[in-house]
């Protein structure tokens, strides 16, 4: 195959991964469990670059066109090339060209979406025919450690504590199953200036952080019997108390990080307000000030008209649950 397309959707944990055993691989210190999502993806063409050479790595910008990525993302890539080429043992020059379809860096799994797809792409190009947990693992060697449930659709869960095998992920049901909506309030497109990767290895010294670890068998199961029931209301104190929680751990490490802004609180005063006005609604964030608000299908145009109205409110995405990467039309 001499190139190959693909588009890799981010996720939103319910269950958040916060804390490594190992930053550098990306093993987590607790299970996560998340929805793969549809319309934020990274589309990731690659192609073996004929006649020797180096890599050609390349970023679409906001026009579509396509230009140099810049230095630290393209480091990046070039590692994650290498481990893929090491992977299957062939040392080729290769282009690739990624294009986010949402805003990067700012709390929306950007990195999930980019590695998975990077790993997608390259291991169909170079021959390997790898299953749903090689994928996974390939993908969150990068550092994201989140990328390792992108390579999957529907609510995945990654990270088996305890057991031998904590790179593992398992399809707790595919997108068929529930068509659950996630209405993402962006209220900040900055791009934030402390990695999750500095926030995984600050957070076991907060003082919340053993708090919220006690807490986490009970929420699993929760999650998990909600997601069997399709139960948004029986899961949504648990996945509100996850993002709150993970938050008071990053602000609470030592030194701190604030990843909300003014806009997150008011996003999340909106959405109580919507439940206490009968809209079954729930928010939940991941390392950033942006809001992502679940709810049922009956309810997406309420909730979005209801966010969007908010001054804090840049714009808002509709997104929902997807069924993980997908053939995409070519960059190059
Ligand atoms: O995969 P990373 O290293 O970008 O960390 C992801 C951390 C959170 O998004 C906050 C939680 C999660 O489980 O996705």
């Amino acid at each position: 195959m001499t190139r190959t397309s693909v588009a890799s959707p981010a996720n939103i944990a319910l269950i958040k991964y916060w804390g490594a055993v190992d930053l550098e691989r990306a093993l987590p210190l607790n299970p996560s469990i998340s929805m793969t999502l549809r319309e934020c993806v990274t589309v990731c063409t690659a192609a073996i670059l004929p006649g020797g050479g180096e890599d050609l790595i390349q970023i679409a910008g906001a026009d579509g066109i396509l230009a140099d990525a810049p230095g630290r993302f393209a480091r990046a890539v070039a590692a994650h090339l290498d481990r893929l080429r090491a992977r299957a043992g062939r040392d080729v020059p290769i282009r690739v060209a990624t294009r986010n379809t949402f805003p990067t860096a700012v709390g929306l799994a950007s990195s999930a979406a980019g590695f998975s797809a990077l790993a997608v792409a390259v291991t169909r190009l170079l021959g390997l025919r790898l299953g749903a947990d090689e994928l996974a693992e390939l993908a969150r060697a990068s550092g994201s450690g989140s990328a390792a449930r992108s390579v999957v659709g529907g609510f995945v869960e990654w990270g088996m504590a305890g057991s031998g095998d904590s790179a593992a992920i398992r399809v707790l049901a595919d997108a068929s199953h529930w068509d659950l909506r996630d209405v993402i309030a962006i209220v900040d497109e900055t791009p934030k200036d402390v990695s999750s990767r500095e926030g995984h290895r600050r957070a076991p010294g907060s003082p919340h952080y053993a708090a919220r670890s006690a807490e986490l068998p009970r929420r699993l199961e929760v999650v998990r019997a909600a997601i069997a029931a399709r139960d948004l209301a029986a899961m949504g104190d648990v996945i509100e108390e996850e993002a709150i929680e993970l938050h008071l751990i990053a602000m609470s490490s030592r030194p701190p990080i604030f990843y909300w802004g003014p806009g997150t609180l008011r996003v999340l005063e909106r959405v109580r307000r919507l439940r206490a006005d009968g809209v079954p609604a729930y928010a939940t964030m991941d390392a950033g000030a942006n809001v992502h608000v679940l709810c049922e299908p009956a309810w997406e145009a309420d909730v979005q008209a209801a966010l969007v109205e908010l001054p804090d409110v840049v714009r808002v995405i509709r997104d929902g649950v997807g069924e993980g990467p997908a053939d995409a039309p070519p960059l190059f």
